[in-house]
């Protein structure tokens, strides 16, 4: 039976914090590149959390990334402004832009930041939650590494480019659309690998001809597939429009990776904040979004579901337990996890190991 690692979410992120003040980090950038990655740990999307430090301390340690740099300000008009990330860590980037997107908003309705030559952010939801947690709505999406082939092509184009909005609702948590532009993020082949799976379910990828497969080792040297054809497609160039070409940074194969050591990774990002208040009450926009909310899960479930759900609500589902019960990692992340703290020259915190289910099949 394979184990698993137990660990509060507190615990889980000070373990973090000191592996990235290891690897360098000031004690402000560790905490919220921290609190980034248990964040997605929280929801249940174990892709984005702390499984990307192994990636990261590498990154950090190699020089790769300038682990003290916050980036600037290049230039500002109205509501739009344009950052350069300074090749500095992804989540300080992140957390600067998306306060400009919101005080932008504030003055103008509508803040837009585009940042440029900055590194990988976690998931986007932590940065779209950021802008609606003040009563905004929270557009974020970022230009990732070209594993994805254009529709009907076979070379890695564009990367899994994800979109992201949050909304402020009157239930605190109304509706967060958070999605990877291809079937899965790439992060789910790397956690299915760590969690000593060998295969993938159909429609995730193909091997580096465009094949499909569902060899996971076979995937990991492909491609991902876009997610339903040639709309996904579409919407992966949309994204790479908003960050890479409008950014004046990095695009397509022009883009590193997280686990690519030999370059900057140069992504790029986008956050837009759109200030409620100025088209409709808040408390309003917030009712409003909780009816739409109901009507639409008001709809009878269809066979083979028992109830209807909107985005956010598997996440928020997993956050609730995982906020009692702790975060469980998967012997192998947590068995990379801890040689990826030793790099930094950090020791783990005592944790449960738990005897676990077998991984879940394709
Ligand atoms: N930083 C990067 O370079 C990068 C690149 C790609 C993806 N990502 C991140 O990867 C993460 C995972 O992306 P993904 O596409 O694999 O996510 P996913 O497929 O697990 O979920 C996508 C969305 O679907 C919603 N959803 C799931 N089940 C649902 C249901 N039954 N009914 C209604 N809605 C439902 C979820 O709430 C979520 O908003 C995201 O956090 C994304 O930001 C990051």
């Amino acid at each position: 039976m394979p184990e698993k690692a137990i660990l509060r979410d507190g615990v889980l992120r000070e373990f973090a914090e000191r592996i990235l003040q290891g690897a360098g980090l000031a004690p402000e950038a560790a905490a919220v590149t921290a609190d980034c990655l248990v964040y997605a740990n929280l929801r249940g999307v174990d892709s984005h959390g702390v499984q990307l430090l192994t990636f990261y301390v590498d990154q950090f340690l190699a020089g790769n990334v300038r682990t003290r740099g916050h980036g600037n300000v290049l230039s500002e008009s109205g509501c739009c402004l344009l950052y350069d990330g300074e090749n500095s860590v992804g989540q300080v980037v992140s957390a600067a832009c998306a306060d400009h997107a919101v005080r932008l908003a504030q003055a103008h309705g509508v803040g837009l930041v585009s940042a440029r030559r900055s590194n990988h952010f976690g998931a986007a939801a932590y940065w779209a939650e950021r802008i609606s947690a003040r009563g905004m709505i929270g557009i974020v999406m970022c230009n990732a590494s070209p594993s994805v082939p254009p529709w009907q092509g076979k070379d890695g184009r564009v990367g899994t480019n994800p979109i992201c909005m949050s909304v402020p609702g009157e239930s605190s948590r109304p509706w967060l659309l958070d999605m990877a532009t291809t079937t899965v993020a790439m992060g789910k082949m790397f956690k299915a690998r760590m969690a000593g799976q060998t295969t993938i379910p159909a429609g995730w990828a193909t091997d580096k001809e465009g094949v499909p497969t569902t060899d996971l080792a076979t995937a990991l040297g492909g491609l991902l597939m876009p997610l339903g054809g040639y709309k996904g497609s579409g919407l992966a160039m949309m994204v790479e429009i908003l960050c890479g070409v409008l950014s004046g940074g990095a695009m397509s194969t022009e883009v590193g990776g997280v686990y690519i050591l030999s370059r900057p990774m140069g992504t790029c990002h986008l956050f837009l904040a759109i200030d409620v208040a100025r088209l409709v009450p808040l408390d309003q926009f917030r009712r409003r979004m909780d009816r739409l909310v109901e009507t639409v899960k008001s709809s009878r479930p269809a066979a083979g579901y028992d109830e209807v759900l909107v985005a956010g609500d598997p996440e928020w589902r997993l956050e609730e337990e995982r906020r009692r019960q702790g975060i469980a990692l998967d012997a192998g992340v947590w068995t990379k996890l801890v040689a990826a703290a030793a790099r930094a020259g950090v020791d783990p915190p005592p944790c449960a190991m738990l005897e676990s289910d077998p991984p879940p099949g394709p």
